[in-house]
């Protein structure tokens, strides 16, 4: 049995993550490709506790980046590892790339204690392909701002985000082989379009 693609979506709040993961499911399906979709923090039961507790409680940056891992732990243990041994792609809205990117650029915490906890729960594991949806701070602020009610995280000041963003740009520019960075301010017809072309690439 071949061994299915793990596919990471990334990007800050309010990039156009979610917009695009439909775009995402039609490519697959019209790839003849089996595929589940997921998330971090969550994408087990209990990951989805811990996603409650992380999106809405106050949290020492430490704590923060444990509960990501743990929750992490669970998730690849769990969803991810089993799917790709089965053939099935796994889409998963972010990954560990998140944590260098929030915990790392967003709280200041240093890279290489995350570079510790990633080895831990993930040894040499990585996704196939990330999709980073990269977009100044101020345009995805102004998405955010239809959204009703924003959580823990989407409340952080703006020079939070330019971190993130930051932290993100970086992290495409080490691992080049498997990130794509997407330009989010283009129309989504533009984005998706950059989308279908890179995953018909993949499945080749
Ligand atoms: P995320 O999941 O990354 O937080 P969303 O997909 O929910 O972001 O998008 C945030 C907001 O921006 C939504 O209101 C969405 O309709 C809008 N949006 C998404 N993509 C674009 C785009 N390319 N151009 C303009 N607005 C967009
Ligand atoms: P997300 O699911 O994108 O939020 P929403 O459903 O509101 O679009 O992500 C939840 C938040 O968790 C997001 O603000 C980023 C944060 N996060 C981290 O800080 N570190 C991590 O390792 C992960 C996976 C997410």
């Amino acid at each position: 049995m071949k061994r299915g693609k793990f596919i990471t979506l990334e990007g800050i709040d309010g990039a156009g993550k979610s917009t695009q993961m439909e775009v995402l499911k039609s490519s697959l399906h019209l790839n003849g490709i089996e595929y589940i979709l997921t998330r971090e923090p969550g994408g087990t039961p209990l990951g989805e506790k811990l996603r409650a507790l992380l999106l809405n409680e106050s949290m020492s940056p430490e704590t923060e980046a444990l509960m990501m891992f743990a929750s992490r732990a669970e998730h690849l243990r769990e969803v991810i590892l089993p799917a790709l041994s089965t053939g099935k792609w796994v889409i998963s809205d972010r990954f560990t790339d998140a944590s260098f990117a929030y915990q790392g650029g967003g709280r200041g915490m240093d890279y290489s204690r995350l570079a510790v906890l990633e080895d831990w729960v993930q040894g040499g594991f990585q996704p196939d392909r990330t999709f980073l949806f990269d977009l100044p701070v101020e345009v995805a602020r102004e998405r955010l701002m239809r959204n009703e009610s924003l959580d823990r995280f989407e409340q952080e000041r703006e020079d939070f985000f330019l971190r993130v963003r930051n932290a993100y740009l970086e992290r495409a520019g080490r691992f080049p082989e498997r990130f794509v960075v997407l330009d989010s301010s283009r129309s989504p017809e533009e984005i998706s379009k950059q989308i279908e072309e890179s995953i018909a690439t993949l499945c080749k």
